[in-house]
């Protein structure tokens, strides 16, 4: 057994090295604090495992992304999502007995509950839609309850994955004041999406297959990112043992903050603000710059990727593919273009490796299909259920689970006398 030194005053401890199948070497530093009564310290766990994993490797400074071994590229190219979803979920590629029994099951459970239905209509039409997804997702335990955390597994991970989009359009319908759409059982599972969110009782809607095939790639490309903030999230709520309901709902949740998968959003309102600032792009990049602006270039920048997201750039040749076949010429598209030319050569961004990540270019595509930016992260929701399903299959399937229940150290007031309220 390979083992570290840590020297600790005048101690030395010998921890166990482990490596993983890509050569990743951790410190298991699980005995540390009966050993020596010390914790490790990593805000924000930059450089700390939480688990050891088989379904997502990435190699920040080679741009590699891998689910289940294969490349992001070529999943992008040669996959549909349902398939990837399959794979995350169940380990390996389905034959085609697996991927058509899986699919008609999705299919199946795409109907949601009429009372759910009238649930997602009580609420305010101008309410953000990801509230809405993720207290639809965590009601579906009033639709489906679990008699504990891992029963009826595999029917309920067919009911978040068809449900998902099923909720998502019928609230987004509500929100545009239009008659819901339902399901279809003879449409792919994006082309169903687009087709509820999209055909109106009065139009022939035919669901467009460029459309149908970017949205394809923009979920597969958000279907799982290894250990992320909402990929967490849904590992710490799943190792208390809540449903698989409550989980994915506090996974969703995570997803809204505008760091991580709010962020696509905020790209486009940030594009916009530059537009509509006469297009200065360059004195947004002087403003990213300085720290006391408070301004971030949003779609830049990624905790793991330190030279380029790979999804961006399949997602950039994507962006121009599907504007230059709508024949859309979008202003933001260009001033996109502009910012990512300039990080690519100032020193603020190259030294900080700060580069175009996924959300960069997918609020552009999500736009030039007409999905609104408001619906932008309910978009990467629908993409990263997979994931966070599979995350939480892993998870659950450990024999030896336990809670997760990080340490602290405590920096407040040493102990001190109650002081009765007359005497303060
Ligand atoms: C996603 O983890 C995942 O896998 C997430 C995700 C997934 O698939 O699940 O990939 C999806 O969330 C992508 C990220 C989307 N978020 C954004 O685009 C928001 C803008 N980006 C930043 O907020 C930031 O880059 C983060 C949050 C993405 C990463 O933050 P880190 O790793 O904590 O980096 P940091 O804040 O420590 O920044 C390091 C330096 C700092 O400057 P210094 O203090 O060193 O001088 O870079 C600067 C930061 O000020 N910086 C930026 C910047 N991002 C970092 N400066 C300007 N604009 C930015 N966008």
């Amino acid at each position: 057994m390979e083992t570290a030194k840590l020297t600790l005053r005048g101690k030395e401890y010998d921890l166990p090295v482990s490596e993983g199948t890509e050569g990743e070497v951790s410190i298991d530093i699980a005995a540390l604090r009966s050993k020596s009564g010390a914790i490790t310290m990593d805000p924000g766990y930059g450089n700390t495992g939480s688990c050891s994993s088989a379904i997502t490797f990435i190699d920040g400074e080679q741009g590699i992304l891998r689910y289940r071994g294969y490349a992001i590229e070529e999943l992008a190219e040669k996959s549909t999502f349902i398939e990837v979803a399959y794979l995350l979920i169940y380990g390996q590629l389905p034959n085609t007995t697996e991927l058509s029994s899986f699919k008609d099951t999705v299919t199946r459970h795409s109907l949601i509950h009429e009372d759910l239905r009238k649930m997602i209509e009580m609420y305010p039409s101008s309410a953000h839609p990801m509230g809405v997804l993720s207290a639809m997702i965590s009601s579906l335990t009033a639709f489906y309850p679990a008699e504990n955390y891992n029963s009826n597994v595999e029917t309920n991970i067919a009911r978040l994955i068809a449900k998902i989009q099923t909720i998502s359009a019928f609230f987004y319908k509500r929100s545009v004041g239009q008659p819901r759409v339902y399901p279809r059982n003879d449409l792919s599972y994006t082309g169903n999406l687009l087709n509820m969110m999209f055909s109106v009782p009065s139009e022939n809607y035919h669901v467009s297959a460029i459309l149908e095939d970017a949205l394809d790639k923009l979920l597969i490309l958000h279907a799982d990112h290894e250990q992320n903030c909402s990929t967490s999230t849904v590992r710490m709520v799943g190792s208390s043992h809540a449903n698989i309901f409550a989980t994915m709902s506090a996974g969703i949740d995570a997803l809204w903050g505008p760091l991580h998968g709010g962020a696509n959003q905020e790209v486009i309102t940030m594009l916009e603000h530059i537009r509509d600032d006469g297009q200065d792009y360059k004195k947004y990049m002087e403003l990213a710059k300085n720290k006391n602006s408070g301004f971030k270039l949003m779609g830049f920048g990624h905790r793991v990727y330190k030279n380029f997201d790979p999804r961006a750039k399949i997602l950039k040749a994507a962006a121009d593919r599907v504007l230059n076949t709508l024949g859309i010429q979008d202003p933001l598209l260009d001033i996109a273009q502009n910012l990512e030319r300039i990080a690519l050569e100032d020193s603020y961004f190259v030294e900080r490796k700060l580069y175009p990540n996924v959300d960069f270019y997918s609020g552009i595509i999500y736009k030039a299909m007409g999905i609104p930016i408001s619906m932008f992260t309910v978009m990467f929701a629908i993409g990263r259920l997979p994931g966070w399903i599979a995350q939480w299959k892993e998870l659950t399937s450990e024999s030896n689970l336990r809670i997760y229940r990080p340490r602290q150290v405590y920096t407040g007031e040493n102990v001190r006398p109650y002081i009765p309220i007359e005497q303060r």
